[in-house]
């Protein structure tokens, strides 16, 4: 009896311990746009993941590292389906994505609710941070609001009183718009009108034609990947470039240069990456990201490698164990990410704290003209934790 009792103990150990064992394969799903409006934010994101893993024998927390991916299209409606296929289908350890607000926070829901580690790469939410922030929830990114609010203060700085915002109508841009907003009025401007159109919807003319009727002192904006290049060639084929001046979130010209054809040369925008940057890690990183991928990097390369880092920090503390969900955020938050923007941390709703750069479109690159906002960190409405 005493032999099958110590047989029994020796086999529950066993599988206690190859239930989160090391040398078991770490499987990430990849959650990300393959198609749409932001097919090519998502090649990028996979692209610096990956590189990083590589540069690191591709193992994250002594773990071998195997990939799942999932084309979540940039659709909501479809997102919780998707993330459930990945957890209880798949059964990925740790989640990676994405790209579009309203595909993310299902995510972020998902993954609150069962415990599912998540590295958001790039997806500006607010309330990701905000009312869903979970122990097990981090951002590699920023948020909506920060790009935003760093350009309220630039444009207030620079004299204009009277400024139109145009976006698409769903969390990225609403939110954008807000942080703008909020910092511009504060400093005594006014926003005299609010343009929408739903995501992805490209077709610009109508309320190009409303901004020349209305004659603001200038435009701030947000739009990203196809959706970008199309409207700032929009702008400059209405003939605004010249007389409304443009400025932007940074998205509007990250990666977007080239496809633009010029139109965006000399667009002023703000973002926690910039071209030419004075950092060591950048350089190498470039240099490594142009060499195997025979493209140079962008912001959304840069965020996916920093996602890879961030779940080494973690990873590493617990020996890739997972479901120590409380040693892995204590790890990450007492940690100084080395990203190719720069050092930054994350505040305690698991959000980059970061210095916002100013940058201006010259040729095929956003080099940095000043740094609009130090250490800028979100406020992070309704987190508990
Ligand atoms: C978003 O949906 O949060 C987003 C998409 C593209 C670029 C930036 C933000």
């Amino acid at each position: 009896m005493k032999l099958f009792r110590a047989t029994l103990l020796a086999a529950a150990v066993l599988c206690a311990t190859s239930a989160h064992a090391d040398d078991k394969p770490l499987k990430v799903g990849l959650m990300l746009p393959a198609t749409g409006t932001y097919a090519t934010l998502g090649t990028a994101i996979e692209n610096g993941f990956k590189l990083y893993v590589d540069e690191n024998g591709g193992q994250l927390g002594g773990r071998k590292v195997e990939y799942v991916k999932v084309d979540d299209e940039s659709d909501p409606a479809k997102a919780t389906d998707n993330v459930n296929k990945l957890i209880k289908g798949d059964k990925v350890d740790v989640l990676v994505g994405t790209v579009h607000s309203g595909v993310a926070a299902a995510m972020a829901k998902t993954a609150k609710d069962t415990g599912t580690l998540l590295v958001v790469p790039n997806a500006g939410a607010d309330a990701i941070t905000g009312p869903l922030c979970a122990p097990n929830i981090f951002r590699t990114s920023f948020t909506n609001w920060q790009p935003g609010y760093a350009m309220g203060e630039v444009m207030a700085e620079k004299g204009y009183k009277k400024v139109v915002t145009i976006t698409w109508k769903y969390a990225a841009g609403d939110e954008s718009v807000n942080g703008f907003k909020e910092a511009f009025e504060k400093s005594g401007g006014e926003v005299v009108k609010q343009l929408n159109l739903p995501f992805p919807n490209v077709e610009f003319q109508a309320l190009l034609t409303e901004i020349a009727a209305t004659k603001p002192d200038a435009v701030y904006t947000f739009f990203a990947g196809a959706g970008a290049v199309k409207f700032v060639k929009d702008y400059k084929a209405a003939g605004l470039m010249d007389s409304i001046p443009l400025y932007g979130a940074g998205f509007l010209t990250d990666g977007t240069l080239k496809a633009q054809g010029g139109a965006g040369e000399g667009l002023m925008t703000t973002l926690h990456y910039a071209d030419e940057l004075d950092v060591p890690k950048d350089k190498a990183f470039r240099e490594a990201y142009s060499k195997a991928y025979s493209t140079p990097p962008d912001v959304y390369a840069v965020q996916g490698y920093d996602a890879a880092q961030v779940l080494k920090i973690g990873l590493d503390a617990v020996k890739g164990d997972v479901s120590k969900t409380a040693d892995i955020a204590a790890a990450v938050e007492a940690a100084e990410i080395d990203s190719p923007r720069g050092k930054f941390t994350l505040s305690k709703a698991h959000n980059p704290v970061q210095d916002i750069y100013l940058r201006e479109a010259k040729g095929e690159k956003n080099p940095m003209v000043s740094v609009a906002s130090k250490a800028l960190a979100d406020p992070a409405k309704g987190c508990r934790m």
